[in-house]
């Protein structure tokens, strides 16, 4: 209990020493890792969960995309509410972030849909970009001319995906993405936002992990640290998808940053994703092992199913009922 208590307590100061940003996904450090059975105190704070079903997903693709990383990054989004074989993309959504309500009754949605899409190839707001920079990108999309992006206040969420070229403001420092939620002042409404970049180029083994090698700050990373072949053939998207995963999953669970998380501050806090980062099947997570994965013909690694045949890795997340880090690939019973 002790030791659990301490290794808990290292996590969220490294969490939260990481999280720079509320709702930052943590670049990838092996002494993150947990292993999933410690005590967390994860709490409600009275506000909204993401319930809106549906709830329209707005995409905004800054930079230079390729098309055929779009239609990963696409399909993924799409698995979240499709049936796929199991253990799907749907029901990983299903069986943990669904669980999540607020005081009102309302569960987090299961019905996402990708409502829009924007393409900002013409770098609006320049190649390098601010945290803050992301609200000004949603507001050049929902006020472009022609084909704004629709200003969805009541049922939008807006992801902001950047491509390999573009920086971002603590991207591969502290950072691989970040969710938050726009100002009325700058976008006009408050929507719920995501920014997720490409880290292809910039740190694959910090934000691409485990499909590239890791790079662990400062000596005593150790771990298991195990580089597997990404299941749609490119580290960079494929690491997209995980992070991604995860700020849905946070985002969906905490939009406004005063619903689900654990931890006494609102400015690092500790969300669903960030309690099992580093966790993608059973045994994962200490020293740094992924944990039990597939592998398909190939030796391309996974571990849930989605829509045209694609198959994706996603991060466990915590799990309520379970009380533990949880995914559908589990052994342990449904
Ligand atoms: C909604 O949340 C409640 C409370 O956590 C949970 O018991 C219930 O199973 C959830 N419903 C769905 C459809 O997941
Ligand atoms: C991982 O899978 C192997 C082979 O199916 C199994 O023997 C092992 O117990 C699994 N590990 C865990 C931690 O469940």
């Amino acid at each position: 209990m002790g030791r659990l208590r301490l290794r808990l307590l290292l996590l969220l100061a490294a969490v939260a020493a990481a999280a720079v940003f509320a709702g930052g996904a943590p670049v990838y450090r092996a002494d993150y890792l947990v292993d999933g059975n410690q005590l967390v105190d994860m709490q409600y704070h009275m506000g909204p969960v993401v319930s809106g079903s549906p709830t329209n997903l707005y995409l905004i693709w800054y930079g230079r995309w390729d098309p055929a990383a779009q239609s990963v990054l696409r399909d993924f989004l799409s698995s979240l509410s499709s049936p796929s074989p199991f253990p799907a993309v749907s029901d990983w959504w299903a069986r943990t972030p669904r669980l999540y309500a607020d005081q009102t009754g309302a569960n987090v949605t299961g019905n996402l849909a990708v409502a829009g899409e924007h393409s900002d190839s013409g770098y609006s707001h320049g190649a390098s970009l601010r945290r803050i920079d992301m609200q000004s990108v949603i507001r050049s999309a929902v006020y472009a001319y022609p084909d704004p992006l629709p200003l969805d206040p009541y049922s939008g969420v807006y992801l902001v995906l950047t491509s390999p070229d573009v920086q971002v403001e603590q991207f591969c420092r502290a950072v691989c993405g970040f969710h938050y939620f726009t100002f009325a002042s700058v976008v006009g409404v408050t929507v719920p936002y995501a920014w997720v970049g490409n880290s292809a180029s910039q740190c694959p083994g910090k934000c691409a992990f485990p499909f590239a090698a890791p790079d662990y700050g400062g000596g005593g990373g150790g771990g298991g640290g195990e580089v597997l072949r990404p299941p749609n053939g490119d580290a960079g998207v494929d690491g997209m998808v995980i992070v991604l995963g995860h700020e849905l999953a946070e985002m969906a669970t905490n939009p406004l940053v005063n619903a689900w998380y654990a931890g006494d501050t609102p400015t690092a806090p500790t969300e669903i994703a960030d309690l099992c980062l580093g966790v993608y099947g059973d045994g994962g997570g200490a020293g740094g092992l992924v944990g039990n994965v597939s592998r398909d013909a190939a030796g391309a690694s996974y571990n849930v199913n989605g829509v045209n045949g694609r198959r994706f890795m996603v991060q466990w997340l915590w799990n309520p009922v379970r009380g533990a880090c949880y995914g559908p690939n589990s052994a342990a019973a449904a």
